[in-house]
């Protein structure tokens, strides 16, 4: 079984574009470099303080990373860039122009603040299976969110995905509430074994802070934990190089 010392962190740095978009709607979509906070000046120190990977989701809405970002980011980070999407065709058409080392498919709705719930694979099984092809033969690895449940984990194998992120949120909202946490936490580990049996790269995201990783690490078989608001919000304090060092310290069981 791999070991939480070898769990590798993938940067989620869509909340950097978050706050340049509070000041800078407009310039940030052809003049990325030219205004602060730069999401790709961040990449580029989170990887010199040990990111294994930076992800963006890239909404609908463009509420944060904008095109002009992803393509700067693919041109210059060290490490492998991956893409949070919906399953549109335009979206699709994105990833294929861009390329990214990997994708990660992910259900969005307008009206939510940030990503709720898995995707539905077992409802729009055919769609998934047809993104996860046509991404494939480009060559991009494809990973796909979901609750830790039995149906969504068999679908995500059936559909021929490389991977499969497990949602944390229901975890990380339940953390105080001490017997939530750990059916929460038992559903996690569950569905990490049955990910793990039936082929799957299992990876995990969604509401992980400096605290809850504790419980986290001890998932079975993770490959990468993707981690995004509590690592930025805590940069702020800090500087994003001593907020990526310190969450890689926990992951490790550590303090820095
Ligand atoms: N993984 C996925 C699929 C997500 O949609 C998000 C949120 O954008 C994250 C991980 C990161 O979540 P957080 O910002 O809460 O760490």
């Amino acid at each position: 079984m791999k070991t939480s010392n070898s769990i590798r962190l993938g940067v989620n740095i869509d909340h950097c574009a978050t706050l340049r978009q509070a000041r800078y709607r407009e310039y940030a979509r052809d003049r990325g470099q030219m205004v602060e906070p730069d999401p790709l000046a961040l990449a580029l120190v989170a990887e010199r303080a040990g990111a294994d990977g930076i992800t963006v989701h890239l909404r609908e809405d463009r509420r944060h990373i904008q095109e002009s970002d992803v393509a700067r980011l693919r041109e210059c980070i060290q490490t492998r860039l991956n893409l949070e999407m919906a399953c549109t065709d335009e979206m699709v058409a994105f990833a294929l122009k861009t390329q990214p080392d990997s994708v990660c498919l992910v259900p969005e709705g307008r009206a939510e603040i940030t990503t709720e719930g898995g995707l539905d694979v077992v409802r729009h099984v055919g769609l998934v299976r047809d993104v996860t092809e046509s991404l494939q033969r480009a060559g991009i690895a494809v990973s796909l969110f979901i609750n830790p449940e039995p149906e969504a984990i068999e679908a995500a194998a059936e559909v021929g995905a490389d991977m499969v992120e497990l949602h944390t949120g229901s975890f990380a909202n339940h953390y105080y509430l001490e017997e939530a946490r750990s059916e929460e936490l038992d559903k996690l580990r569950e569905g990490a074994v049955r990910a793990h049996e039936a082929g799957l790269i299992v990876n995990a995201g969604h509401g992980i802070n400096y605290v809850n990783i504790a419980g986290v690490r001890g998932i079975p078989w993770l490959h990468e934990l993707n981690i995004g608001h509590a690592i930025i919000s805590r940069s702020v304090f800090t500087g994003i190089e001593e907020a990526v060092r310190e969450m890689k310290a926990r992951m490790r069981g550590g303090l820095l």
